[in-house]
C-alpha cells in the first residue's frame, strides 16, 4: 500500500536552503492528506521517528536522519468566506509563502504585505509564527488543519490553541513533531491600515516619496529591503536569521545600555526588553567573517551563510563561537532560531 509513496536513503541537500548534506533513511512526498492515512494505518510507520519538511528554509541539518521525512506538497488556495471585518482565505500547506502573499494582494485582499518574500511554505509559517517589519503571522491567522501523526485523526487548531509567541508556537514545543499541518486559513482585514512603524519600511517609503502607501507599495518596499539586506537562498545557502533576538529583564538592560549607549532595543509589553542579536554579533566583530566553510553574512550579521561545501557541524561550530563571544562581551545568551535536526 505504501509502495510508490516511500523512498529509501534520500538526499535532503536540495530540500534545505542552507544546502547542507544529509540523508533521510525514509522519505515520502505528501500531496494529499489521504496519503497519510495509508501510511499511518501501518503500525511500523506510525512508530517510526518522523520529521515534517516544508520549504526547508528554517532548518539546519546536523547529520543524517534515521527516520521518515514527510515532505508536504499539499497545494491550493481559495477564499472560504467573509465576516463583517475580514476576508477568510485558505491555502494548502505546500504552497509557497510569497506566492500566497502576491496572490492575496492581486485579489485585493491586503494584510500579508509586510511578510513579503519570506522564504518557505504556508504550512511552515505558523510553526515559527513568521514575522517581519512590524507584523507577525499570528495577527492574520484564523485556524489551521492538521493530521495527528500519532492517531491519524484530522484536527483543527484555532489561534489560542497554537500558542503563538515570538518565532514560536505549540508546534515547536509541546506538539513538536506530532502534527502535520495540511491547510492554513488566514483572516485578512477589510478595514486595512498600513503597518509602517518599522524604521526600515518608513525610510524606504520616504525614499520612494510615498506618503499614503497601498498594500502593494508596502510589499514592494519590503521586497526591496529584504533583497538589499538578506541573501537570496537560491544563490547563497542560508536559513534566515540564525538566532532569535534575545529578551532581557529591565535590570540587565539598564546595565548594558549604560555600557553601550548605542545599543538598539525594543521595549516589550511585559516590561522586558528585546535586543537586536544582529547588532550584538556585529559589535563582536563577526560580520563578514568565516569559520571554515560557513560565514557571517556581510550585510546582516544575524544570518549565517554557506560559503560552499558546508556541513551541519561547520554551522554549529560557528554558531557556538558566536554565542561564546556574545556571552563574554554582553552576558547575553543567544538561542538558535531555525529548527536543528
Ligand atoms: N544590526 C546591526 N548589524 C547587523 C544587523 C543588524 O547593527 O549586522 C542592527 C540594525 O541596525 C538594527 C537592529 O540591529 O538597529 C535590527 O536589525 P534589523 O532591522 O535588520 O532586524 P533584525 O532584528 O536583525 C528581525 C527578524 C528578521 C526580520 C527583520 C525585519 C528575528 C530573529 N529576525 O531581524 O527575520 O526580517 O527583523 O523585521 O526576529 C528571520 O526570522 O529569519 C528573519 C530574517
Amino acid at each position: 500500500m505504501t509502495e510508490g509513496l516511500l523512498q529509501r536513503g534520500v538526499s535532503l541537500q536540495r530540500f534545505n536552503t542552507f544546502g547542507l548534506p544529509a540523508r533521510a533513511a525514509w522519505f515520502a512526498a505528501i500531496d494529499a492528506p489521504e496519503q497519510l492515512a495509508t501510511l499511518m494505518a501501518d503500525p511500523e510507520w506510525r512508530l517510526r521517528r518522523r520529521f515534517v519538511l516544508g520549504g526547508g528554509s528554517n532548518l539546519v541539518l546536523t547529520g543524517d536522519f534515521d527516520g521518515l521525512v514527510l515532505q508536504v506538497r499539499i497545494s491550493g488556495r481559495e477564499p472560504v468566506g467573509e465576516e463583517a471585518d475580514a476576508w477568510l482565505v485558505r491555502a494548502g500547506a505546500g504552497e509557497n509563502w510569497h506566492d500566497l502573499v502576491r496572490w492575496t494582494l492581486a485579489q485585493g485582499w491586503p494584510g500579508l504585505e509586510n511578510l513579503s518574500l519570506i522564504p518557505g511554505t504556508v504550512g511552515a509559517a505558523p510553526v515559527q509564527n513568521i514575522g517581519a517589519y512590524g507584523l507577525e503571522m499570528a495577527e492574520r491567522f484564523q485556524q489551521l488543519e492538521a493530521i495527528d501523526l500519532e492517531t491519524g485523526a484530522a484536527v483543527t487548531f484555532d489561534r489560542d490553541a497554537c500558542r503563538f509567541g515570538y518565532r514560536d508556537s505549540v508546534f515547536k514545543k509541546a506538539a513538536a513533531g506530532r502534527f502535520l499541518i495540511t491547510h492554513v486559513t488566514f483572516r485578512l482585514p477589510k478595514r486595512w491600515r498600513p503597518a509602517t512603524g518599522y524604521a526600515d519600511v518608513a525610510q524606504e517609503l520616504e525614499a520612494r516619496r510615498i506618503a499614503q502607501p497601498t498594500a502593494q507599495d508596502i510589499s514592494d518596499a519590503v521586497i526591496a529591503i529584504r533583497t538589499r539586506k538578506l541573501p537570496d537562498p537560491a544563490r547563497i545557502g542560508n536559513a534566515g536569521s540564525f538566532f532569535k533576538n534575545p529578551v532581557v529583564d529591565v535590570a540587565a538592560f539598564a546595565e548594558l545600555a549604560a555600557r553601550f549607549p548605542e545599543l538598539p532595543y525594543y521595549p516589550q509589553p511585559e516590561g522586558s526588553v528585546k535586543l537586536a542579536a544582529g547588532w550584538l554579533i556585529d559589535r563582536c566583530g563577526w560580520k563578514g567573517r568565516d569559520l571554515g566553510p560557513v560565514g557571517v553574512y556581510e550585510r546582516q550579521a544575524l544570518v549565517l551563510v554557506n560559503r560552499g561545501g558546508a556541513r551541519g557541524e561547520d554551522v554549529l561550530r560557528l554558531a557556538r563561537a558566536i554565542q561564546a563571544s556574545v556571552r563574554s562581551t554582553f552576558g547575553v545568551e543567544l538561542e538558535p532560531e531555525p529548527v536543528l535536526l
